[in-house]
């Protein structure tokens, strides 16, 4: 294994044992649910939005370890970002782990400790659920997304 895998490793083993901003949120003004019909693992996502901007972002549910590490990861880079940069990061994600190729990831940061899970179509879906779940909680969809 590369020193580049194994310190990715350690980013997502990190995060799953120590999920940052993973609680609810009682002001928050956003929110969606985002189900994995795959596992049945749910996650929930609580936005803080001020004049067009993330103040405050946390989440809760239980997933495997990749959902848990993208979930925490995510909201680490979103706090202070427009809702606008919210959308092109969600797009950028998703490039990264479902495009033909790997490209435009600049921003991404520490986020791209998860390209590797392109190589495993079942773990894209873990991957992805929180950030399908921003992508309603930004569009104010009060409904389930589910990742299928
Ligand atoms: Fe359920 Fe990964 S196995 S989200």
């Amino acid at each position: 294994m590369s020193d580049l895998r194994e310190l990715y490793q350690e980013v997502i083993f990190d995060h799953n044992r120590k999920p940052r901003n993973f609680h609810g949120m009682a002001n928050a003004n956003h929110a969606a649910e985002g189900y994995n019909p795959l596992c049945g693992d749910k996650v929930k996502i609580y936005l803080k939005v001020d004049n067009g901007v993330i103040g405050d972002v946390s989440f809760e549910g239980s997933g495997c370890a990749i959902s848990t590490a993208s979930a925490s990861l995510m909201t680490e880079t979103l706090k202070g970002r427009t809702l606008l940069e919210a959308e092109k990061l969600f797009e950028t994600f998703h490039t990264m782990v479902t495009g033909p190729e790997v490209a435009h990831l600049e921003n991404l940061g520490k986020l791209e400790v998860l390209c590797g899970v392109r190589e495993f179509p079942a773990r894209v879906k873990c991957a992805t659920l929180a950030w399908h779940t921003l992508h309603a909680a930004l569009h104010d969809d009060h409904h389930t997304v589910s990742t299928e």
